[in-house]
């Protein structure tokens, strides 16, 4: 998907003190970041942010990490941010292809929100459930390996239960109607999510586990 660019936008970004430049310095070291010992949750493709945000004033005990290509795309969250004091987030600009440089095995969940499907054939090693990139997510995950993901594509829904499964995750739930699931799932909406909730659509949800 193309996303509108936005002039200076890695200028404004590198303003923010959630920004964490060189993110590989931190590999292993992001406990001392956070300056704690909470489990950290990581977001690949937090887009503009407003997930990972409303999360981390939820849950003040989670340390979360919002990981993202677009320096246009994240100028919206940092614009978010401006007078919230959230010490339990950071954000990283850069490509997930490059988590194991970032992370040692020290992810608790990661999450997956609306990734780009990416439906041809020939991009299959692009989408975050490929198998190349579940064998980056054993590089990170600290002991038990935990997958939150939520789409609004059908499509991309069916290969990822078929990829985790075949990589040995069990799926603690599963909804193919996050919004009017019969028992509530909690939930926090990502900025897609919200749209695609107003249209009326279906979000499918999963939550993966793989206990060693
Ligand atoms: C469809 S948007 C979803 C954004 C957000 N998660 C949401 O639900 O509102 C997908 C996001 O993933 C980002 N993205 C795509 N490939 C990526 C990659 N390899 N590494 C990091 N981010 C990526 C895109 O730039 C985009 O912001």
């Amino acid at each position: 998907m193309e996303y509108k660019k936005i002039k200076d936008a890695n200028i404004i970004i590198n303003k923010s003190s959630y920004l964490v430049t060189n993110p590989e310095n931190y590999k292993n070291k992001w406990h001392e970041v956070f300056g704690n010992n909470n489990p950290i949750h990581l977001e690949l493709g937090m887009g503009r942010g407003d997930f990972i945000i409303n999360m981390a004033m939820a849950y003040p005990k989670i340390n979360f990490i919002g990981l993202e290509i677009s320096d246009s795309q994240m100028v919206k969250a940092v614009e978010r941010l401006v007078n919230k004091k959230l010490p339990n987030l950071k954000l990283i600009n850069a490509d997930a292809i490059n988590i194991p440089n970032i992370f040692g095995k020290e992810i608790d969940t990661i999450y997956l929100t609306f990734s780009e499907p990416w439906p041809k054939k020939i991009d299959e090693k692009k989408r975050f459930t490929h198998v190349s990139f579940l064998k980056l997510y054993d590089r990170i995950f600290k002991r038990h390996k935990h997958i939150i993901l939520k789409t609004d594509n059908k499509g991309f829904f069916a290969y990822s239960l078929e990829t985790l499964s075949q990589y040995w995750y069990s799926f603690e739930r599963v909804s193919l109607d996050l919004h009017h699931n019969e028992i509530p799932i909690p939930n926090i909406m990502t900025d897609f999510e919200k749209r695609y909730y107003e249209e009326g659509r279906p979000i499918y949800y999963l939550d993966a586990v793989f206990k060693e």
